[in-house]
C-alpha cells in the first residue's frame, strides 16, 4: 500500500504512535500532543480531527479528556514508512523475488490440493479455492534459493493444519501469499513431509496456471512475496 498524507499529518501520527496509541486508546490531551509537536492546542486539536477525518486514528470523549487509538489503516501507514526507511538505511527490500523453471512433477499435487481437509483451509485462510494440483518450479540461481530461505525463515507464513482419516495422516504446511507472474495471485505451499529439496516450490492459484498464463515446462515464472 502507498500513501499520500500532508507530512505534517503524518508527524502527529507518528507522535500518538510514540505515545502509545498503537495497541490501546490513550488519554492524550491536545496540549500535551501540542507541546511534543511544537505547536498550539488549537493546531493540535486540529491535526486530530484531520487524522480521524481520515480514518487514521479514533476518538472517544472520556470524563478527563479525550482517549485516540490509531486504526489499522492508520497502522499501515506507519508500517510503511517503517518499510521504506528500512530498505532505504538497511537495504532490506519489502518483497522477496523468487524465479523458478516450470517442470511436471510426479501428479501428486492434484490428489494433495483436492483433500477436502485442505481445500477448505485454502479457502478460508487463503482467500480462493485453489486449481486441483501445483505449480512445481525449480529454482533458477543461487540468488532465488537465499530468496526462498528468506521467505521460509520468515514469521510471515499462513498455517494449513494437518488432519487424518480413517487411512492415514496428513502433515501441516504452511503458505506464503505471491504474485505470480505480476498478473494473478496464488501461493506458495510448503508442505512439512515433501519429496522435493529446497531447491523446488509448489504453487497453488485460483486458475490452472498453465492456461491461464500461457505456459509450458522449462518457462521461467516469477513469484513476489510482500513482507507485509
Ligand atoms: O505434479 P504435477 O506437475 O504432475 O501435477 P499436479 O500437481 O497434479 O498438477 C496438475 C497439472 O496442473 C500440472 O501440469 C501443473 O503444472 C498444473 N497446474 C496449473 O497449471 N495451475 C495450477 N494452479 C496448479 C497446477
Amino acid at each position: 500500500m502507498r500513501f499520500m498524507i500532508k507530512d505534517r499529518l503524518f508527524t502527529t501520527l507518528y507522535v500518538l504512535a510514540k505515545l502509545g496509541a498503537c495497541n490501546r486508546a490513550v488519554e492524550i490531551s491536545t496540549v500535551k500532543l501540542g507541546k511534543e509537536l511544537g505547536i498550539s492546542q488549537q493546531s493540535a486539536s486540529r491535526r486530530l480531527q484531520e487524522l480521524e477525518k481520515l480514518g487514521l486514528i479514533v476518538r472517544e470523549i472520556s470524563r478527563r479528556g479525550q482517549l485516540v487509538r490509531i486504526t489499522e489503516r492508520g497502522l499501515d501507514m506507519l508500517r510503511d514508512f517503517y518499510y521504506g526507511l528500512r530498505e532505504i538505511l538497511e537495504g532490506i527490500s519489502p518483497v522477496i523475488r523468487i524465479r523458478g523453471k516450470l517442470f511436471t512433477g510426479l501428479g501428486e499435487g492434484r490428489f494433495y490440493v483436492s483433500l477436502e481437509g485442505y481445500r477448505r483451509q485454502f479457502i478460508e485462510k487463503l482467500g480462493f479455492d485453489p486449481y486441483p494440483g501445483t505449480l512445481n518450479l525449480k529454482l533458477v540461481s543461487k540468488e532465488d534459493v537465499d530468496a526462498y530461505r528468506s521467505l521460509l525463515s520468515s514469521r510471515n507464513g499462513i498455517r494449513i493444519e494437518g488432519f487424518s482419516d480413517e487411512k492415514r495422516t496428513y502433515g501441516d504446511a504452511i503458505c506464503y501469499p505471491v504474485l505470480i507472474n505480476g498478473k494473478i495471485h496464488g501461493a506458495i505451499v510448503k508442505a512439512r513431509r515433501t519429496h522435493y529439496g529446497d531447491d523446488v516450490v509448489e504453487v497453488i492459484a485460483p486458475v490452472c496456471l498453465r492456461d491461464y498464463l500461457k505456459l509450458k515446462d522449462g518457462d521461467i515464472i516469477e513469484l513476489i512475496f510482500e513482507r507485509y
